[in-house]
């Protein structure tokens, strides 16, 4: 009981003379400029005045000490070419009442790049579309690397840029790579890295920067008309024009040429009317383009109605389109693989009907021979689809957690769907979407289609749910809302640093009022106190337990620390009082337990 007693007054003692320390008033010196940022090797002079009467001044550094002086107010520190990396300053006063202060100078040395390189990783020469390849960028020997940004472009885009933490002062080497999923729009970019030194309001402006030389990217990749299939009224002048731009450049052929004829363009008033099909070609794949050929003598329309003109349906499910006629006629028919309707003379109005449609390819069409005149005949579309029997979504090589700001591959697998010309494949994050993605193969049976998206999460998307989603838009004959499918969402968690929003913050002390160091960060950070001496401790501590001054908090997790400092404050009424009541109060106690 007493060894406690004892213990309090000696605590009251101690927190009294942390108050008298904290109370104390600033230095009366003023540097200026308050903060430099020096080339290595360049020069640099700050000034250090007083107002107040002095025993001495002087200036402490490694380079360029001033020795205490008495006579004067105003010193200079001055060095005409700084070669320290860590070079620690401070201007000091002796006061008339022999207490000596000091005002530290924050000096900053840097230095450029010697070089900026641009390279690409275990790859040389052209590119695939839709491949993935790596860029790196080299920067070599520069300081400090906490002001450094590497930017990298495509042209004049920015497309990333990266900030880096470490608090080392001499110069590094950093190297910082891209993931590139180049297309055919990239065949001929130029991408380039830039090293940027920020060296705030005090640093050169504009800021340093050195540029990597341009890397010129070649993609090859597959040939792809614009169009599928053109229609071409025969003229002298009108071509048959099947060129496409393609990377490597392609060899065309023609389905009714028999030897390799190479020319991408035939002279349509050289052909008969028909169907011609061209075929461009390049190592990677082959694309062909439909050109129907009609004749210039303006011929009388086919006299037969399709209604509907178009049917959209689902595979397996039933069908029905009539073919009618209001003109006299020697016969009309359906053919078709399926459902075809034999030639009649007595009617005027067949339908096709099919109950349960499994040909995905089927040409019906409807014919009629006229009483004057050839037979003529009008096709009939058909679009058979088939949902996917599953979506599905992964992360491509990783799993767990992610890193905030690493690059990360979505993959989307949609089994089973066609026709796929139809098909599109959506991105979401959450409600929004991110991205989509079409297909143009005209192919009609069922195909798997992989999709891939790359993502670089940030803290705000931990715990995003990440899905995509197959749409299948038949058009206006097709089902109606489109039929959609969607994947499972993926849970995605991000790794990152603690941060606290603001570094400081003043508290005046009071009962409820607490400080609170308390951060987002996953993994979730453990919290030290500098007054504290336990490895961790609660985030949250109540400002009236503790004495006037600066306390600085630390959350730490696997990824990196922030620091945070309160300064607290008494309330108006001095606490040297109530720490001298305190003291009295405990010392009449002890007095009365003795
Ligand atoms: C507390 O921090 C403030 C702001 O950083 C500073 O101005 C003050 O000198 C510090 N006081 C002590 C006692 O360290
Ligand atoms: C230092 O000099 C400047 C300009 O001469 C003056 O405004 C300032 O008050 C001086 N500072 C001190 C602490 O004497
Ligand atoms: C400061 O005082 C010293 C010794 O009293 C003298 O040698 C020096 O010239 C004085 N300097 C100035 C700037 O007055
Ligand atoms: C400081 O000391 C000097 C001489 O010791 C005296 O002339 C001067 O008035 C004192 N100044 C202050 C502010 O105490
Ligand atoms: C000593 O001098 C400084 C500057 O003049 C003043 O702020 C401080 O209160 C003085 N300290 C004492 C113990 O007199
Ligand atoms: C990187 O540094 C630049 C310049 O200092 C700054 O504008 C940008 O916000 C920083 N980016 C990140 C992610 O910290
Ligand atoms: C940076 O790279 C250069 C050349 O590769 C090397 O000579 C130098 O030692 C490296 N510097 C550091 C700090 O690693
Ligand atoms: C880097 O850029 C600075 C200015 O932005 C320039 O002075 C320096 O010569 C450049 N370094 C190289 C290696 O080009
Ligand atoms: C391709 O088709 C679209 C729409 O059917 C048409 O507007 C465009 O002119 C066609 N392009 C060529 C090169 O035939
Ligand atoms: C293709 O065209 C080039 C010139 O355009 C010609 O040299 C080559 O012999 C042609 N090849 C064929 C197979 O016609
Ligand atoms: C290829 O076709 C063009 C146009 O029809 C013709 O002028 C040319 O002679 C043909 N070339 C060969 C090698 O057949
Ligand atoms: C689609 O994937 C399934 C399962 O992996 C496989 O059985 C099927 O043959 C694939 N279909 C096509 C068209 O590749």
């Amino acid at each position: 009981m007493l060894q406690l007693l004892f213990g309090f007054v000696f605590l009251a003692a101690v927190s009294q003379l942390v108050s008298l320390t904290g109370a104390q008033s600033e230095c009366p010196l003023q540097l200026d400029p308050q903060r430099v940022v020096v080339r290595y090797g360049g020069s640099v002079a700050v000034n250090c005045n007083t107002s107040v009467l002095h025993k001495g001044m002087g200036w402490e550094a490694s380079e360029g000490r001033v020795s205490m002086t008495k006579n004067q107010s105003l010193i200079t520190w001055r060095v005409s070419n700084l070669r320290e990396w860590d070079i620690t300053t401070h201007c000091f006063i002796n006061s008339n009442n022999s207490t000596q202060c000091q005002v530290d100078l924050p000096v900053t040395v840097y230095k450029t790049p010697d070089s900026v390189f641009i390279s690409t990783v275990y790859h040389r020469g052209p590119m695939m579309e839709g491949q993935q390849y790596e860029l790196q960028c080299d920067v070599h020997n520069v300081a400090p690397v906490q002001y450094l940004t590497v930017k990298w472009y495509k042209g004049q885009t920015l497309l990333h840029q990266t900030n880096f933490t470490d608090t080392i002062k001499t110069p590094v080497n950093e190297t910082v790579t891209l993931l590139i999923r180049p297309d055919r729009a990239d065949d001929g970019a130029q991408y380039w890295c830039e090293a940027e030194l920020d060296l705030g309001a005090e640093g050169p402006q504009p800021h340093p920067t050195n540029s990597s030389k341009p890397l010129n990217v070649e993609v090859y990749y597959k040939p792809k008309h614009s169009n599928s299939t053109e229609t071409i009224i025969q003229d002298d002048k009108v071509m048959l024009d099947c060129t496409v731009k393609v990377n490597p450049a392609p060899t065309y052929t023609w389905d009714h040429l028999k030897e390799k004829n190479n020319s991408s363009v035939l002279k349509s008033s050289a052909l008969s009317p028909g169907k011609y099909t061209c075929t461009a070609t390049n190592t990677l794949g082959r694309d062909s383009k439909v050109f129907i050929v009609k004749s210039t003598g303006a011929q009388s329309e086919c006299p037969l109605q399709l209604d509907p003109q178009r049917v959209v349906v689902r595979y397996g499910g039933s069908v029905a389109v009539n073919c009618s006629t209001s003109v006299l006629h020697k016969g009309i028919g359906w053919e078709a693989s399926e459902g075809g309707v034999p030639m009649t003379q007595s009617q005027n109005l067949i339908t096709w009907r099919v109950s349960k449609l499994t040909e995905w390819d089927i040409q019906p069409y409807c014919y009629i021979n006229r009483i004057q005149g050839a037979q003529c005949q009008v096709e009939l579309p058909v679009t058979v689809y088939k949902t996917p029997d599953s979506v599905f979504i992964s992360t491509v090589n990783h799993r767990g957690p992610m890193m905030e700001g690493q690059q990360y591959e979505l993959q989307c697998d949609v089994h089973n769907v066609a026709p796929v010309q139809y098909l599109t494949v959506k991105w979401y994050k959450g409600q929004t979407l991110l991205h989509q993605t079409t297909f143009t193969d005209n192919i009609k049976t069922p195909e798997n289609k992989t999709v891939t998206l790359l993502i670089r999460p940030d803290r705000a998307d931990d715990g995003a749910q990440y899905w995509c989603a197959a749409e299948l838009d038949l058009g206006a004959e097709g089902p109606q809302p489109y039929r959609t499918n969607s994947s499972n969402p993926l849970n995605v968690e991000v790794y990152y640093k603690p941060k606290h929003s603001s570094s400081t913050e003043t508290i005046i002390q009071d009962d409820k009022v607490m400080l609170d160091c308390t951060v987002m960060a996953n993994p979730a950070p453990t919290y030290t106190w500098d007054h504290l001496k336990e490895k961790s401790s609660s985030p949250v501590l109540n400002s009236s337990a503790l004495s006037p001054g600066n306390y600085t908090c630390t959350a730490t997790n696997t990824l990196g620390r922030d620091s945070k400092v309160f300064i607290v404050k008494s309330i108006g009424i001095r606490p040297t009082f109530w720490t001298v009541l305190t003291v009295f109060q405990l010392s009449i106690a002890l007095i009365i337990v003795i």
